[in-house]
């Protein structure tokens, strides 16, 4: 680029800045607010599954449908009879849907336990006021099973201790099943009973017990026995 040139290209450079102020837009064009929002009312059953390391989200999604565009936190509320309504702003052009999910505190999905299609329109949205069962077993299917144990235990050749833990499987596998190394006989899952759930016994002593740490262990347990104590429904 010539001096001239480059004295030209600064100068409007500075001039589509200066515009820019005039307009208070204070944010590079991508981010600019687009005014387009979504807003659902929720009700949340089972808050003890709560996640506490993790976060419960509204998002919206892009065409992969797996990486959060946008993410706004959901307060846990003090009770199940409290509905929390949620507003996510300035959605963007390439948003195909929102969800009610959880997600890590580096924003990646963990789960989503509802997803709403999206349409490429400018109107602002309100979604139907939905119901979230915290502790519904395809969170665990997800968060745990599909995350942390289908390597081993997913069929075909890797199924240890002869227990299938993929998505078609888990629940029938698990459900009633007698547990053949429970020395007191145990069910892997019996629905309402803590007591008669190996399940548990495998993650709290055995030598699963560093599948995972700290927080989100105690999280993952808080789903399970939430799940189970709620009846152990294939939700
Ligand atoms: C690194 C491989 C590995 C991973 C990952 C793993 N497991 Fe296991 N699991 C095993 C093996 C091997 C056995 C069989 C142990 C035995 O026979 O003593 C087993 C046994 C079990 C049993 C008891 C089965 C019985 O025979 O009574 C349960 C329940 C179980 N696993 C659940 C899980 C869950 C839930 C996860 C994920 C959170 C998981 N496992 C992750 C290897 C794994």
């Amino acid at each position: 680029m010539n001096k001239r040139l480059k004295y030209l290209f600064i100068t409007c450079t500075c001039l589509s800045l200066c515009s820019a102020c005039d307009e208070g837009k204070i944010y590079p064009d991508d981010t600019i607010d687009s005014g387009r929002t979504a807003t659902v009312t929720l009700h949340f059953t089972h808050l003890d599954a709560w996640p506490q390391k993790n976060s419960m989200s509204l998002i919206s999604l892009g065409e992969d449908g797996v990486t959060p565009i946008l993410v706004k936190r959901i307060l846990e509320p003090s009770s199940e009879a409290e509905a929390v309504t949620v507003t996510l702003n300035n959605l963007t052009e390439n948003t195909h849907s929102i969800a009610v999910a959880v997600v890590t505190s580096g924003m990646s999905l963990v789960h989503a336990y509802q997803s709403f299609p999206v349409n490429a329109s400018e109107e602002s949205l309100t979604l139907p006021e939905t119901t979230i069962e915290v502790a519904s077993f395809s969170r665990i299917q997800t968060q745990v099973f599909n995350a942390k144990c289908v390597m081993c235990h997913g069929g075909s050749t890797t199924t240890a201790g002869d227990l299938d833990l993929t998505a078609a499987k888990a629940y029938n596998s698990l459900i009633n099943v007698k547990a053949p190394h429970s020395d007191e006989g145990k069910n892997y899952v019996t629905p309402g009973d803590l007591n008669n759930s190996y399940l548990l016994d495998v993650l709290e002593h055995d030598n699963h017990i560093d599948i995972f740490n700290g927080a989100e262990q105690r999280e993952v347990r808080a789903l399970i026995r939430t799940w189970i104590k709620a009846g152990a429904e294939n939700n």
